[in-house]
């Protein structure tokens, strides 16, 4: 299976999700494409089986890079992908993600959201405990 996946991490903790989650594609013999939000173009995403986008919750909203970029992806229909968000405060923001992604026609097979907590938030050290494990089973849904 061909995985891309999209991510924004201000401060390290959504960076760490995506790569530990391309660690464990990779062992269930996935190939995995890592890129950083502004380093791909929405209307030329490369080919891939599954797509993963991850982002922070900010100001409220899904953060603005992801979400335009988001909006402005282009000939994804019927494509399949999963869903990651990182946020502080009660609210996630997988809602405004999948509101975005079913109007591109796109499939959802999994999504979860981790509320960052504590001290080390800022210095990527903000996960809640058995981060792992939640990951693990949205990479099962995946495939
Ligand atoms: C400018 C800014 C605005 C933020 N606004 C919100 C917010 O409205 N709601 C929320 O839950 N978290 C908010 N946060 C917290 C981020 O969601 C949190 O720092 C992020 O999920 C951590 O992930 P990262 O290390 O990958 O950036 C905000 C953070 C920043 C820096």
């Amino acid at each position: 299976m061909n995985y891309v996946c999209v991510y924004f991490s201000r401060y390290g903790n959504g960076k760490r999700l995506v790569e530990y989650l391309g660690g464990k594609l990779r062992e269930k013999n996935g190939n995995v494409q890592l890129f950083k939000v502004n380093e791909v173009d929405p209307g030329k995403v490369p080919a891939a089986d599954v797509y993963v986008f991850s982002a922070a919750a900010e100001a409220f909203s899904l953060q603005r890079d992801m979400k335009t970029f988001l909006k402005n992806l282009r000939g994804m229909e019927g494509k399949k992908y999963g869903i990651i968000n990182t946020h502080a405060m009660k609210k996630d923001r997988l809602d405004t993600m999948e509101k975005i992604l079913s109007k591109k026609n796109m499939v959802k097979l999994a999504e979860v959201e981790f509320q960052v907590q504590g001290a080390g938030v800022q210095s990527g050290n903000g996960l809640p405990s058995g981060w792992e494990a939640q990951l693990d089973e949205f990479a099962e849904k995946l495939v």
